[in-house]
């Protein structure tokens, strides 16, 4: 791989946003990072360029069978005064896997890491400050031959956006009302749950659309055949506190293996409270909301941070948790992991990564 990324600087800067007043997601910077592939050269001629449209054949593959993916993480400013990333190795890894998926060529995860650090370190001046506020990175593949069959591309482009931002929800660290689904499903035991693939959240839209209309967030996602088993929730993972034991549905290849997930996890440990990756039912959640021993329940995700769910609603039913406040494990999670993605607090776990 050529390590050697090739810089075009804008000549028309933006106006940066306040940083007060960011939602997610909705302003970029001033450049992104391109490479393209083909089989002749593999991922080659990897540039920094104005953030601007891209051109498209309309035959492009990407267009008509969705066959990209994508990925998230964050840039902090931290209480150091310097710019943090937290574990970007694991996104990467986390797209290989979804390379593999989708028949997509596989990433030099050294060189994407280094690829998102240096277009970090150019944007620098648009990592926002203000409390709660990070640079959202967006890398992305797309697949790019103009070909209507339906075939694996040969040639794909990959891509990374910033995006400075505030909380993901309007509602900031206030607990979210969730909708139990089941009626629609996300995933199947083969199919590609675990993959950060573009048409896992083209096909969630419509459960996320009535339940939105209903006054819910999000959806809570339950398996495709029994309509069973939690899996997770529309952008983050899910974890409920049932007396006393912090429980979370085990990775089985239908629910996205999240990076978030795995620190909570981590840290749970690290506080020793107990914590169990296994099947959950929704009969057995439900039973412990209506005996009272249902304490706290939370989702997890970059974007998302630590949500805590204040209410569920399942069969029309409604489920409050913790009085829909926030629980002292969420804000303790809360607290620990954003101590440690702003260096306000130490880092036992070697996660956080300076853009040096
Ligand atoms: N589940 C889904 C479907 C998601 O889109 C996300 C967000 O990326 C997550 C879970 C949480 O993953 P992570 O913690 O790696 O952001
Ligand atoms: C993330 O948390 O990074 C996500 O990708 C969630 C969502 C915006 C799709």
């Amino acid at each position: 791989m050529n390590y050697n990324i090739k810089i075009e600087k804008t000549t028309n800067p933006k106006v940066k946003p306040d940083d007060s007043k960011l939602s997610f997601g909705k302003t970029f910077t001033d450049h992104m990072f391109v490479m393209d592939y083909n089989p002749e050269k593999g991922w080659h001629d990897p540039r920094i360029v104005p953030y601007g449209p891209l051109s498209l054949d309309p035959s492009t593959c990407v267009l008509h069978y969705g066959q990209g993916i994508f990925e998230g993480l964050k840039a902090y400013y931290t209480a150091k005064g310097d710019i943090a990333l937290f574990r970007p190795r694991k996104n990467i890894e986390r797209m290989n896997n979804s390379c593999e998926r989708m028949c997509i060529p596989k990433l030099d995860e050294d060189f994407i890491v280094e690829a998102i650090k240096t277009l970090v370190r150019l944007e620098k001046d648009w990592v926002p400050k203000a409390p709660g506020t990070s640079l959202y990175i967006r890398p992305f593949i797309i697949a790019t031959d103009p070909f209507l069959g339906v075939h694996p591309s040969h040639t794909y482009k990959f891509l990374i956006i910033l995006a400075p931002s505030g909380a993901y929800y309007p509602g900031g660290i206030n607990p979210v009302k969730i909708y139990v689904e089941d009626k629609y499903v996300r995933a199947a035991q083969g199919g590609t749950g675990y993959a950060k693939t573009m048409a896992n959240y083209a096909i969630s839209l419509k459960a996320q659309e009535e339940a939105e209309k209903k006054g819910y967030v999000q959806v809570l996602w339950l398996d495709g055949i029994k309509r069973k088993y939690v899996e997770e929730v529309g952008a983050m993972n899910v974890f409920f506190k049932v007396n006393g034991e912090v429980i979370t549905p085990a990775l089985n290849g239908t629910i996205l293996p999240g990076i978030t997930r795995d620190s909570v996890i981590a840290m749970l440990k690290h506080m020793n409270i107990p914590v169990s990756e296994r099947l959950i039912t929704i009969d057995e959640l439900v039973h412990a909301a209506e005996e009272g021993t249902m304490e706290e329940a939370f989702g997890t995700g970059t974007a998302a941070v630590i949500s805590p769910i204040g209410e569920l609603n399942y069969k029309d039913k409604i489920y409050t948790i913790n009085n829909g406040s926030i629980g002292p494990i969420s804000q303790k999670l809360y607290d620990s992991l954003t101590g440690i993605q702003y260096r306000k607090i130490e880092d036992p776990f070697g996660w956080v990564v300076p853009v040096e």
